[in-house]
């Protein structure tokens, strides 16, 4: 049991070195504005299992082997409600930038392509209730 703490530690530790802070890869270029292109939740269930489930759980519920011991707990993604919203485009955002004023949430923009945090976004979107 202590291994998975020491995991999620780790993960929250290297959330706020400063390298995962230099994310450039989302920045606007040319000051054209992106269009969200959906992503493949098919394909965003694979990296759900590597990136998230630690923390979100097996079937999205925010009871992982690491989740449980978090306060506050991680979203239950098939029913709580979303602070930052739950379309897929937001769900996306929140992947990218981390959720603001949690450190557990993290920022994945240095850790996923932006194609794997488009299908995990999708992936996550598909588990809500409605
Ligand atoms: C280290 C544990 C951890 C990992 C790994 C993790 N999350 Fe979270 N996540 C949390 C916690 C804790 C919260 C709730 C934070 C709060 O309420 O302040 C959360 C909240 C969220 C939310 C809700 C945001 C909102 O607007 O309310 C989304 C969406 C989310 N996570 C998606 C993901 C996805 C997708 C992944 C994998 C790419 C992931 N998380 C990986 C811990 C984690």
């Amino acid at each position: 049991m202590i291994r998975v703490r020491e995991v999620a530690l780790l993960m929250v530790l290297v959330a706020h070195s400063p390298a995962m802070a230099a994310g450039k890869e989302n920045e606007n270029k040319g000051g054209a504005t992106k269009k969200y292109e959906p992503g493949d939740a098919v394909k965003g269930k694979e990296v759900y299992k590597t990136a998230c489930l630690t923390c979100h759980g097996e079937t999205g519920d925010g009871l992982g082997p690491a989740g449980k011991y978090l306060t506050p707990k991680p979203r239950n993604f098939v029913k709580d409600k979303f602070k930052e919203g739950d379309s897929e485009e937001a769900i996306f955002k929140t992947v990218t930038n981390g959720l603001p004023g949690s450190p557990t949430m993290a920022a994945f923009k240095e850790t996923l392509k932006d194609e794997d945090r488009r299908n995990v976004a999708a992936y996550v979107r598909s588990l809500r209730a409605k």
